[in-house]
């Protein structure tokens, strides 16, 4: 499997899905509308969605039963970088190679934008008509634990509380799983939940969500001090500008490379019980761990 090229055409599938589901630009109040899709289509990889559609094709499933899932989780992602990027927390001026949402918009229409996409999320799974009613409750209560105060939220909330102390292991740990470990697992676990995966096999499929979600945050913290500003689309140095916990912060660098591995293997081993079926997870496993944007 040529990885650029599944990449592509699912990230084509992703943004057809999320151009039809979000309103378009001349609804008014025009303004709102523009600012979403401002950042929604700025970029970016689209890894929570392709995740939730890589799942899909472990089970040899039509996609268009996985696209509001993965669409929502977008959106939802979409809004966790608008609000991250505000003065009041990250204070970022660029994310996915544009001015961040607040520095075109204002600051009041960035808050607007990130809400509007959280609620949109949740009306695009609720009208999901493609997919039993059960499941799609076990979809909207999946995600929404995810990205609330016992998931992203929460993450968030320690993040910010940590700037410019002295953070343990075990809170760096909390703060990574939480605030881009949580969404990234509940991707590929609502992926299994459509599907009809039997519980062991959900229990893989988390076992694999968790370490990539952990391992992409690592990544996330040494391409701030390593990567390239041009492909990253976002200023670098501002983990240490901003006194962040990061994982290079508390454990060196090699040390979270070496991490970065272990857990990039243990996902594999994770999902192992799906043979062949799993090679796309494993493809995607190593381009998201060798990644540098
Ligand atoms: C950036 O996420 C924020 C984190 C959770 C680390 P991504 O690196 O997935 O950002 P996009 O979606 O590609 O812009
Ligand atoms: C972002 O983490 C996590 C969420 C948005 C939930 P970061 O603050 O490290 O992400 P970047 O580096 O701004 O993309
Ligand atoms: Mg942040
Ligand atoms: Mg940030
Ligand atoms: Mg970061």
């Amino acid at each position: 499997m040529e990885i650029e090229l599944y990449l592509k055409q699912r990230k084509e599938l992703v943004d057809d899905a999320l151009d039809r589901f979000l309103p378009p630009k001349k609804t008014y109040p025009d303004i709102i509308h523009d600012s979403i899709r401002y950042s929604i289509f700025a970029g970016g990889k689209r890894l929570r969605p392709i995740l939730t559609l890589a799942v899909g094709d472990v089970y040899h499933q039509d996609l268009s039963l996985f696209l509001p899932a993965a669409c929502a989780l977008e959106m939802i992602h979409c809004y966790s970088l608008i609000h991250d990027d505000l003065p009041a927390m990250d204070d970022d001026e660029y994310r996915r190679g544009k001015l961040t949402n607040h520095k075109v918009y204002g600051e009041a229409m960035a808050v607007l934008a990130g809400d509007a996409l959280l609620t949109m999320a949740f009306d695009v799974l609720s009208w999901d008509s493609v997919i039993d009613p059960q499941v799609t409750l076990k979809v909207i209560q999946e995600i929404a634990f995810a990205s609330g105060t016992r998931g992203m939220i929460g993450g968030q909330v320690v993040d910010l509380k940590s700037e410019g102390r002295p953070v343990g292991a075990e809170t760096l740990d909390y703060i990574h799983r939480k605030k881009t470990g949580a969404l990234i697992n509940a991707s590929v676990r609502v992926g299994g939940i459509i599907a009809g995966a039997a519980e062991a096999e959900l229990e893989r499929l988390t076992r694999y969500g968790e370490c990539l979600g952990l391992a992409f945050q690592i990544i996330d913290d040494i391409l701030d001090i390593e990567g390239e500003e041009e492909k990253l689309g976002k200023k670098t140095g501002m983990d240490t500008w901003k006194e962040k916990a990061t994982y290079p912060g508390i454990h060196g660098l090699s040390a979270a490379k070496e991490k970065v591995k272990e857990l990039y293997n243990e996902s594999l081993r994770a999902v192992e019980v799906f043979e062949a079926r799993g090679e796309v997870l494993k493809i995607l496993a190593h381009f998201l761990v060798n990644r540098d944007y």
